[in-house]
């Protein structure tokens, strides 16, 4: 097909039939993040390309296969964010809100790219809802950002995810760690792929989430790095685990996760779904404790995560869970001649600004035609508006769903009357959704 038809490999549209999910992911998840103290905050979809090898790591699959780096007309390197957190760390950086009341909590809902072959809940435009931690050293915090995760997955009704922890230690305990890999990855590094012989001294760790298949089998019997978690380490972990539990968040702790990205220290998180197939983590995240002074700032404990929100669109689908209904078109008025058409149009200003959501013709056509209009968009209810209308101020307020006709005087009683049959809609629709996901 023409190119300029075909959207981009790797890209998705998204169509008004599925934008009223989107939204309805979107505002839960940014509400229920601001009931634990995140507040949302939006960064630039690009950034300088050196942020990303200093946060993301020189050794991930991330920087060295997956950016978008370009150098824009000025001759500098940038980079479309492949992730949310090293631009929101930049951005705490820069503007010396970490020097404020700490912690720092921060929301976003945010586009993502990533040059990866696409398949599945794999694309290369992606969406996060994600949250970061800045200053909070507790396991409580770390339990807590758990926690926003998985009331955000029960809110929206989906089931089937299982909640992985695992930790990754602290330089302290990795350098241990890395030697043993090293001795490890060393005796089979002729099978390796090559970034992983490359990884092998600089990273071995980052062997571990090679997508390679082989590196990926032989990565299964490698030491784990629980086993040489400092006490400090091993304390932490306990204490988060013992959080969760005393929330009574099911998790169970998988001593293979070590996440894709570099910045992480201590707790690593994932949950990860039954209906998803071979990309089934909606949900990662973890504790980065060095990355605000790797960038150049002090040190500052922070945490976080983010949700891929196709692949939670794509298991609220597969579970059925429930959305609220698209807006519905509360009234049409169907004027007839031009001057009906221009106090419909007036009318309509008038109601949409009460919150009425009106719809009238834009498009010439006959009444018929309206009818069959009003029909095919769901209009409740529609108002004929013709000369006989316009001269006696009355007119008849048809109901669709019902059949039924009633009078309506074209007059100020009209605005009060259809103001509060659609609040009543509204609050209606609203008991309707919090009794289905209460089921
Ligand atoms: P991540 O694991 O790279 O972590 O991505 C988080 C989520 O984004 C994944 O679990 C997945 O649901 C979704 N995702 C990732 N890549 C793709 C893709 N190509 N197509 C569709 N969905 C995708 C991060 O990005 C970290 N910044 C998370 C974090 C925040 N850690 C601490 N704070």
């Amino acid at each position: 097909m023409d190119l300029i038809t075909k959207a981009p490999r790797g890209t998705q549209d998204m169509l008004p039939e599925v934008a009223h999910k989107w939204q309805h992911i979107e505002q839960t998840a940014l509400a229920i993040a601001a009931d634990f103290g995140y507040r949302e905050m939006r960064t630039p979809v690009f950034e300088h390309t050196e942020l990303f090898h200093r946060s993301v790591g020189e050794t991930t699959d991330v920087v060295q296969k997956e950016m978008y780096t370009f150098t824009d007309r000025g001759d500098r390197s940038v980079t479309l964010r492949p992730e949310g957190t090293a631009g929101a760390a930049r951005a705490v950086l820069e503007s010396g809100l970490y020097a404020g009341t700490l912690p720092v909590k921060v929301s976003y809902v945010t586009s993502c790219y990533r040059y990866e072959k696409p398949q599945a809940g794999r694309l290369r435009e992606f969406h996060q809802f994600g949250v970061e931690c800045f200053g909070a050293a507790a396991p409580t915090a770390d339990a807590e950002a758990i926690s926003l995760a998985h009331t955000l997955l029960a809110q929206l009704g989906v089931t089937g995810v299982t909640l992985y922890i695992n930790s990754i230690g602290c330089p302290t305990c990795r350098a241990k760690y890395h030697e043993a890999l090293k001795a490890y990855f060393t005796d089979r590094q002729d099978e390796l792929c090559g970034t992983c012989r490359d990884r092998l001294e600089r990273n071995p760790m980052r062997i571990l989430d090679c997508k390679s298949p082989i590196c990926h089998e032989i990565g299964a019997a490698a030491p784990v790095i629980l086993d040489f978690l400092c006490d400090e380490c091993a304390e932490h972990f306990e204490a988060v685990k013992a959080c969760l539990n005393a929330a009574d968040i099911p998790f169970e702790v998988d001593p293979h996760i070590v996440r894709g990205l570099d910045y992480y220290t201590r707790t690593v998180f994932e949950f990860v779904s039954d209906a998803l197939g071979a990309q089934a983590v909606v949900c990662g995240g973890g504790r980065y404790d060095g990355l605000i002074e790797e960038l150049g700032g002090p040190h500052l404990p922070s945490l976080g995560f983010a949700m891929g929100l196709e692949r939670l669109l794509m298991i609220m689908d597969a579970k059925g869970c429930s959305f609220p209904a698209p807006p519905a078109c509360e009234l049409y008025l169907a004027p007839m001649g031009a001057a009906a058409a221009r106090e419909c149009f007036a009318i309509a200003a008038k109601l949409r600004a009460g919150g009425v959501a009106v719809q009238t013709d834009v498009v010439g056509r006959g009444l018929k035609a309206q009818m069959k209009y009003a029909d095919k968009i769901g209009a409740k209810q529609v108002i004929v508006v013709g000369d006989n209308e316009l001269e006696t101020k009355q007119a008849k307020l048809k109901d669709m769903d019902a059949g039924t006709e009633t009078d309506i005087a074209l007059d100020d009683s009209m605005y009060t009357t259809l103001y509060q049959r659609s609040l009543d809609r509204q609050l209606g629709a609203m008991s309707d959704l919090f009794r289905s996901v209460a089921e």
